[in-house]
């Protein structure tokens, strides 16, 4: 694994000429994705700015143009008609300003009318590496550009630590406010939320106060990437908290939560109907963030990052890593949330798989599953053996996904076994491979389970329980891989 010094961390990018040789050499990598966004050139992590505006749906990526490294971050700005199809549109946000000189981190963004807010922060340090992070705004441009704000929104609270960002902006039709929603942070390090309010979204900005979960006062040790939305007469609260394991998880410490409730911006209180749960059951889902909900108060759309913090992949050694998940669509039903891949996926079909083809590189599988006990093993080597393998207990109702059978293995002490614990028998199951991932939606997007997956030339079979029965077919690329900085 290749050390990085600070310096080379955190490298300012002063001409796309700098990175366009890394460019060519990683576009030849046979891990490229070709219908996830991945990144143009080195990192990509959280999912940034997400919004449909005007007819277009935006997104940028936590993007780091060096290697594969968390060091000075951009955002990367890509673009789509429907959620599918993808182009490069260049870089979003450079840390080019004193209040962001050591990264332009997390954030959301929101459609108001003519324009489009979007909402950051600004990592700033100073030369003894002390932390004041800036909570910071942007506008798009006719010329469909982000342009920053002269100044920053509003700074740190000194009664929490230095980890506040990642500022989440909502409207609130009864209130009539923006409300900007924090990770944060407490001073004896607790994770929670800060909340500020204002009527307007580039100015007036106050703090409101701390938002208060009944029953979750103490729970990891920084919540990363607030997202609130209401779907279905529902509040949904997602966010990330790490510095804690948690039952379930291996050795991880980097999570993705979800509650469902009522959110009281009065009282600035989100009461939870139960106990958290998983958004994702896999290995490689974190930072999940979500679009506000659009012309239908029944769903919402969420993306996620295909990795974790301080983790590590085998296309570090190719100076690149990470992808986006697909965008899924959330729904409430019976209290409980749904996740299922964004519809019009099926038009990226393009040819039936033959019974028992090898695996093309990306491609879907639809399979029902028989009543009992089931074994589905993907990217196995010839004759059967090997590969990443699901196996369903019918008995206790849960699937156990095991990554230790493929050639290439990473991340092992984070762990390679995890379970999904369902509420249902499994009943059916969509798998979405693409060159270095794999998404499962089980029982109808009751469950889901994302990991990242590297084949060699020789994994590319399939073996699956008798009685089982499935469809698979190759997917369209629709991810423009175009040098666009
Ligand atoms: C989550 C996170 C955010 C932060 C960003 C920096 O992965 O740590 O909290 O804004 O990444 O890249």
């Amino acid at each position: 694994m290749k050390e990085w010094t600070r310096e080379e961390r955190y490298r300012v990018l002063k001409s796309p000429e700098e990175i366009r040789p890394l460019h060519e050499r990683i576009s030849r990598s046979v891990y490229r994705q070709t219908y996830h966004v991945q990144p143009v050139t080195g990192l990509s992590s959280d999912p940034n700015g997400f919004a449909l505006h005007n007819g277009v749906w935006h997104l940028c990526y936590q993007w780091c143009p060096w290697g594969a490294v968390h060091g000075l971050k951009y955002w990367y700005h890509v673009t789509s008609p429907d959620l599918l199809h993808w182009s490069n549109a260049g870089i979003g946000l450079a840390p080019d300003r004193d209040y962001d000189n050591k990264g332009t981190h997390s954030g959301s963004a929101i459609s108001v009318g003519d324009n489009l807010y979007f909402f950051y922060t600004g990592n700033h340090r100073d030369e003894n590496w002390v932390r004041t992070p800036w909570t910071c705004a942007a506008v798009l441009t006719a010329e469909g550009k982000l342009e920053k704000l002269p100044e920053p929104l509003f700074g740190p609270r000194d009664d929490h630590s230095e980890h506040q960002r990642d500022p989440k902006v909502v409207w609130n039709e009864d209130k009539k406010k923006f409300y900007i929603f924090i990770g944060a942070q407490t001073l004896d390090k607790r994770g929670c939320v800060l909340i500020y309010e204002s009527e307007q979204p580039l100015e007036g900005w106050r703090f409101a106060g701390e938002l208060k979960v009944p029953g979750y006062e103490r729970f990891g040790g920084m919540w990363e990437c607030p997202y609130i939305v209401r779907i279905g007469g529902r509040d949904l609260l997602i966010f990330s908290p790490q510095y804690t394991t948690l039952p379930g998880r291996g050795a991880s410490t980097n999570h993705n939560v979800y509650f469902i409730g009522e959110m009281d911006y009065d009282s600035l209180t989100f009461t939870p109907d139960g106990p958290y749960r998983f958004l994702d059951f896999g290995f490689d889902f974190y930072a999940a963030q979500g679009a506000a909900n659009v012309d239908d108060p029944e769903k919402a759309v969420l993306i996620s990052w295909i990795g974790l913090p301080d983790n590590h992949y085998p296309t570090e050694e190719e100076d690149w890593e990470g992808s986006m998940t697909l965008p899924r669509e959330l729904r409430i039903r019976d209290g409980r949330l749904l996740q299922t891949p964004v519809s019009g996926i099926e038009t990226l079909r393009e040819r039936e798989l033959a019974a028992s083809e090898p695996l093309p590189a990306a491609c879907e599988l639809e399979i029902t599953v028989p009543e009992g006990d089931f074994d589905l093993n993907l990217f196995t080597r010839p004759g059967g053996s090997g590969g990443l393998r699901l196996h369903y207990d019918a008995e206790t109702l849960r699937c156990t996904v095991d990554r230790t059978g493929l050639d290439r293995r990473f991340n092992q002490k984070v762990g390679e076994v995890l379970d999904i614990p369902m509420e249902a028998p499994l009943r059916e199951l969509r798998v979405f491979i693409d060159s270095c991932s794999a998404e499962l939606f089980l029982n109808g997007g009751e469950a889901t389970f994302t990991t990242h997956v590297y084949p060699t030339e020789a994994e590319h079979g399939y073996t699956l329980s008798e009685g089982a029965k499935l469809r698979g077919w190759e997917l369209a690329k629709t991810v423009t891989d175009e040098f666009v900085i």
